[in-house]
């Protein structure tokens, strides 16, 4: 018996393992065995229930900026702008799910919208401060200390960068770009925000005394509707994009839209000339502190209006770019999710105001951010 045993174990011995290591081996792979299938089953029911849940991004909007409201129904993201796992939602009642939060400071200041304050916030859930109005002009901001975990506005130090626009580079170089001909007015301003001591207003009357501006907007009781803005501006030489207030990379639509897409010469009044060449090329602008007065401005404005070659090359930069302009929220939102792995955990802005104010007060130009472009 003890030999026949033996002899079947010598058998064994072929495969070179001694009886204990064999049996050890027999276990060792069912134990494989048992285990992979075991991986192969949680993994199914992970793809099944779990896997989804965590892959979805819920972005919750507390309340819509301004008061207007935009449909989200439907795979907004992935429909329109082509990002995937990333739900919007405007609805309150997903307070409980939304990985973020985002509230739009306008309507907070106003106190015609209130922070959940009450609402228990889940442990991974991150509330988002939300403006692109000019960082300085944000006053009083005491009462939201403690609060925001993410910050969204136009300036690259914020958490999430949100430009107001952006110049695309085209596939290959444009040889006949669109010069907009049939130039009526040598200046064009849309101006709703008057005020005398707005440093654009002084620079508005000096100039209007030398050139010929066409005024629109509310202040004039002149307001352009929507579809006769681009078609009125693009009959004037130049543009007035003088921002309502200055402060560091603070450049808007007046650059992107109601210039460079009009198809007129941006005369820009804002932050320094390095942050507008921060994002495009130098000689797509005049920059009103490029001259010594404003007198001198105009006379090279006169300049260039008679001498159609001089003019035309500030808009060389169309053979190479083309105008992404930014303006619907739902976009900016979506756009989060590309960039929300990125985004700092357990950050919390203990006092906003004096962010802020470091931003403006900031002399370094920054390194690019992880903005969502
Ligand atoms: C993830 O979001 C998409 C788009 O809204 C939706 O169709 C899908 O059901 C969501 N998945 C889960 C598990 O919530
Ligand atoms: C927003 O607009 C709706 C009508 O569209 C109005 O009923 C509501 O009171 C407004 N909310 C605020 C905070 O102004
Ligand atoms: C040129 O401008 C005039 C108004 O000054 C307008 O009536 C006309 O349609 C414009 N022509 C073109 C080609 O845009
Ligand atoms: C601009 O100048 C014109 C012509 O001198 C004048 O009639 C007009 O009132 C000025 N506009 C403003 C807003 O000062
Ligand atoms: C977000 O900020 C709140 C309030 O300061 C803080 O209690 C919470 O831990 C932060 N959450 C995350 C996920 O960073």
């Amino acid at each position: 018996m003890l030999l026949d045993f033996r002899r079947k174990n010598a058998a064994g011995w072929t495969i070179g393992f001694p009886q204990p290591q064999k049996s050890l081996f027999a276990f060792f792979l069912a134990f494989s065995i048992f285990y992979t299938c075991m991986l192969l089953v949680a993994e199914q029911s992970l793809k099944s229930s779990h896997a989804p849940l965590a892959s979805n991004i819920t972005i919750l909007l507390w309340h819509w900026p301004f008061n207007v409201s935009y449909s989200l129904s439907g795979d907004v993201c992935l429909r329109d702008y082509g990002i995937s796992g990333c739900v919007l939602a405007d609805n309150r009642r997903l307070f409980e799910s939304a990985d973020l939060v985002v509230f739009h400071h306008y309507e907070l200041k106003r106190h015609k919208e209130q922070l959940p304050l009450h609402h228990l916030r889940p442990a991974n859930q991150r509330w988002v401060w939300l403006s692109l109005e000019a960082l300085g002009t944000n006053e009083r901001l005491h009462r939201f200390n403690n609060i925001f975990n993410l910050t969204m506005s136009y300036h690259p130090a914020a958490d999430i960068t949100v430009p107001y626009g952006k110049l695309l580079p085209r596939k290959s170089t444009e040889r006949n770009f669109h010069v907009a001909k049939n130039k009526s007015f040598e200046a064009c301003w849309v101006v709703s925000n008057f005020q005398n001591r707005h440093k654009r207003s002084a620079v508005f009357r000096e100039l209007n005394k030398t050139l010929n501006i066409q005024l629109y907007g509310r202040f004039v009781k002149n307001s352009l509707p929507k579809e006769a803005l681009l078609p009125t501006i693009s009959r004037c030489y130049f543009y007035l994009a003088f921002e309502n207030a200055v402060s560091p990379q603070y450049i808007t639509e007046k650059l992107w839209r109601n210039s460079f897409q009009a198809g007129t010469v941006p005369i820009v009044l804002g932050p320094p000339r390095r942050d507008y060449e921060a994002i495009v090329p130098s000689e797509s602008f005049i920059h009103v502190d490029d001259f010594q007065s404003i007198q001198a401005l105009a006379d090279y404005l006169k300049g260039l209006i008679i001498d159609p070659e001089r003019y035309n090359a500030y808009f060389r930069w169309k053979q190479r770019y083309t105008v992404k302009l930014y303006t619907d929220w739902r976009e900016r939102l979506c756009n989060i999710c590309p960039i929300f792995g990125r985004l700092p955990s357990n950050k919390v802005y203990e006092d906003l105001e004096t962010w802020t104010k470091q931003i403006v007060n900031m002399k370094q130009m920054l390194p690019k951010s992880q903005g969502v472009q």
